[in-house]
């Protein structure tokens, strides 16, 4: 294969004829009308693809002068070419202009501008392998950065957990109290959901990682292009360095499935952080009274004095709405489209962009909300000292004795209503009243509600027991601590 010797001999000038309507120059006697332009230019959203679409062209490059499509001459003046640009658009100093529609084509005619091998830059490439590459790069960096956050939401909550490691608190089922639990084992709960999310994005980013330049516009190319290479250089390699690619043409231009599962698991990521707002609202309200988010991540109210608002946990809830919604985008998107690209996709990037910057600001943001949260420990406890909390131990003590779990259940539940028909607590009921529900109730009946020893029977794996939580704490912060994805 020949390139030609040295640089590509091309005037300047025709060069920035073809550069400035690059998409359109030979077949269209016109440009786009104004309106059109404005319509489907997306470089306003798409710039900020550059970094990897400058690192997909560097390596392509690299591959086209080791297929003999390129000089030396003509690669390194490419390169240094990319190099300043990228240096440029970091800066701040570069023009975008929207009338070249997109990252891909703003940055090649900048540099078919400068540098006349530009020109050969795009040989055995289109938009729509770049396109693809370029947000399977920018996808890499967003996961692992989502699962740095995530990361840093875990150890706030459990950092969190541990200094409140004695703290017991109703546990809730339908918002009725229910059982007993620790503040910390509460804690751990989200830590748990997010340890699956940050599971479920060591999974998508495995399969990120497969590279689909090579693909063209959907059928390939005659060239001899270097796919392996490409792959290579760009790091799509498995775990013994080989290079993993796409393997159809048409799939990888028209595939979106990464992005609809990055969008899925931060959607689920809304969810739970959603829930976590849910929670601390409602613990800081004076109803519940559990706990003081501090001032820094409250607000007031621009009528009432007194107030002071959990808005920092409301506007979670709030954008998680969003993040879902931009899952649903992306699904209807994708789902009447025929193979294979069809320009429909561009519309994917808003979504995106919006999905991993919602997610991480409110991840971060809930982080710090967190170290800036005190529970109070006597409420938590005054509210956990419920003796009907415990009304289930009474059946497990009934059933120790041998009494069927049904019966139990019924004769805890009709001293309940004894104690609520007397006025008093459950606690409070005399050896007589107990008998007087039934004769299976023994003298040991109140000690059932002593709240530290009942803590210290819930001694299952994964169940509130003081040794249990403590263990639970003790692999989270190893978990937490360790090196993140990949
Ligand atoms: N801006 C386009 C996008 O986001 C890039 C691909 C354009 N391809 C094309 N055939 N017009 O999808």
């Amino acid at each position: 294969m020949t390139s030609g010797a040295g640089e590509a001999n091309i005037p300047l000038s025709f060069m920035r004829k073809i550069s400035s309507t690059v998409a359109r120059s030979g077949r269209f006697a016109r440009g786009p009308a104004a309106e059109v332009a404005a319509f489907s230019e997306s470089v306003s959203f798409d710039w900020r693809l550059w970094r990897h679409d400058i690192a997909g062209s560097m390596a392509h490059a690299a591959m086209l002068h080791r297929a003999g499509l390129l000089t030396r001459t003509e690669l390194k003046s490419i390169l240094g070419g990319l190099t300043a640009i990228g240096r440029e658009i970091a800066a701040g100093t570069f023009r975008w202009r929207p009338e070249l529609e997109d990252v891909h084509m703003n940055i090649e005619a900048e540099l078919t501008c400068r540098v006349a091998a530009g020109a050969k830059l795009h040989t055995g490439r289109s938009r729509n392998d770049q396109i693809a590459l370029d947000l399977r790069l920018w996808l890499r960096d967003e996961t692992i950065a989502v699962g740095q956050d995530l990361r840093t939401l875990q150890k706030a909550l459990v950092a969190l957990a541990e200094a409140n490691v004695a703290v017991v608190m109703p546990g809730y089922t339908h918002l009725q109290r229910a059982q007993p639990v620790f503040f910390a084992h509460h804690a751990l709960a989200y830590v748990e959901m997010f340890d699956r999310d940050h599971d479920r994005l060591g999974d998508s980013y495995d399969r990120l990682g497969v590279c689909p330049l090579g693909s063209g516009a959907l059928a390939g190319s005659t060239l001899p292009l270097d796919r392996a290479f490409v792959a290579r250089q760009l790091g799509f390699v498995d775990g013994r360095g080989r290079p993993r690619l796409t393997e159809n043409s048409m799939d990888a231009v028209s595939d979106r499935d990464f992005a609809i599962e990055f969008c899925a698991i931060c959607a689920l990521i809304g969810v739970h952080l959603s829930r976590l707002a849910e929670d601390m609202i409602l613990w800081a309200s004076a109803e519940f009274g559990f706990i003081r988010i501090g001032d820094a991540y409250t607000t007031g109210s621009s009528l009432m004095p007194q107030k002071k608002n959990p808005d920092v946990a409301e506007l979670t809830r709030g954008k998680s709405g969003r993040v879902i919604g931009n899952l649903m985008s992306l699904l209807t998107l994708l789902k009447g489209l025929p193979l294979t690209y069809n320009r429909d996709l561009q519309e994917d990037k808003e979504r995106l962009f919006d999905t991993a910057d919602t997610v991480r600001a409110c991840l971060r943001v809930m982080a710090g909300m967190l170290s800036d949260t005190t529970i109070h420990a006597g409420a938590c406890r005054a509210a956990a000292e419920d003796p009907q909390l415990l009304a289930t131990d009474l059946a497990d003590d009934l059933v120790r004795q041998g009494v069927p779990f049904r019966e139990a259940h019924h004769l805890v539940g009709a001293a309940v209503a004894h104690a609520e028909k007397a006025g008093k607590r459950l606690d409070d009921l005399t050896i007589e009243e107990w008998r007087r529900v039934s004769a299976k109730f023994g003298s040991k009946a109140s000690g059932v509600f002593d709240l530290d020893r009942a803590m210290r029977r819930r001694a299952l794996p994964g169940a509130p027991s003081p040794r249990e939580v403590r263990r639970q704490l003790a692999r989270w912060r190893r978990v937490v601590g360790n090196p993140e994805l990949p």
